[in-house]
């Protein structure tokens, strides 16, 4: 099995996301390491426990780390999420225990102790986490295989500000250097996520599932469509996190190109935003594949499929 770190800030989406995950025989999840974004670092931490026990796998391995982007104040989206950051059905508060370690030194720890090129990251958040562990351990970049993320919009600019998506907006220096690291990056953006719409048709998968899985994520997707739905009017709410965990099982499902992508992070108006050379119009290095279509049926039965064997 391919061995990941899911590095994330529950979320809905990140929290169907998680299911996917553990519901792939294909991936292994060393650990799962929460950071603040959607909601701060005590609720993120505390949304991956109550998604490993609905799953009916409390062995995760969950670690909490930043509780604050690396030079800025944590900005939040529970407009977008409710207070709780997983508004919507019903979990119980979770009695697995949080490991004791830091989710930063887990991240150096793992990547050093494990084969080189072993280990992938699939960051469903802001990337402090992640940069902090680059930054405090340069030593691990060549050995990480890759880091898969969702985040920010290209041709369809941004969700949180007119340039920006939310997880590049909340720490920008942190996506810098994340994007300066030399990693292999694959990048799901906005223009990808916004063709992954959960529509009633879609969340009715769920519901004929029959398992208190299936029923939570009923409740978390239709509580997620409903912004999207009341704010833009669209059919449905774009899913965004899941399709990082669908790439790794089914690359297939997605195509795009090999870029340079840069982060702005000193203009006020356009902080945060992704600047890709999409037509090579520059000689910087490319740095990152990124997604542009999405097969957005094949998606949503890759995730029904898998989640309903939780
Ligand atoms: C991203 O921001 C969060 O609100 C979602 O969980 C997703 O990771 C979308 O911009
Ligand atoms: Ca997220």
């Amino acid at each position: 099995a391919r061995k990941i770190i899911i590095d994330t800030d529950p979320g809905q989406d990140d929290a169907l996301a998680i299911l996917l995950a553990l519901a792939s025989p294909e991936l292994e999840i060393a650990g799962i390491t929460a950071v603040a974004g959607n909601v701060p670092l005590p609720l993120t931490e505390t949304n991956a426990r109550k998604i490993c026990e609905l799953a009916g796998k409390p062995e995760t391995k969950i670690y909490a780390g930043a509780a604050q982007p690396l030079m800025r104040k944590l900005v939040t989206a529970e407009h977008v999420h409710g207070r709780t950051g997983l508004d919507g059905p019903d979990l119980p508060e979770p009695v697995m225990a949080l490991q004791p370690q830091h989710a930063v030194d887990f991240i150096i720890e793992t990547v050093l102790s494990e084969e080189p090129g072993s280990i992938t990251l699939c960051a469903l958040g802001p990337l402090t986490n992640i940069a902090l562990a680059l930054l405090r351990a340069p030593e691990i970049a060549p050995r990480i295989r890759e880091i898969v993320l969702m985040g920010g919009g290209f041709f369809e600019g941004g969700n949180i500000t007119p340039a920006a998506e939310f997880n590049i907006y909340v720490d920008p220096e942190a996506a810098k250097i994340v994007f300066a690291s030399g990693v292999p990056i694959v990048v799901m953006p906005l223009d990808v996520t916004h063709k992954a719409l959960t529509k009633a048709k879609r969340i009715d998968r769920y519901r004929t599932m029959g398992t208190r899985t299936g029923d939570a994520c009923v409740a978390l997707l239709e509580f997620f469509e409903r912004f999207d739905e009341a704010k833009y009017g669209s059919d449905g709410g774009p899913l965004h996190d899941p399709n990082v965990i669908a790439y790794l099982l089914k690359p297939e499902l997605y195509s795009g190109r090999y870029c340079n992508v840069e982060i702005e992070t000193q203009s006020e108006l356009t902080l945060g935003m992704t600047i890709i050379d999409w037509w090579g119009v520059t000689t910087r290095p490319k740095n990152a594949l990124v997604m542009r279509d999405v097969d957005h049926n094949g998606f949503f039965d890759l995730l029904a499929e898998r989640i309903g064997t939780l």
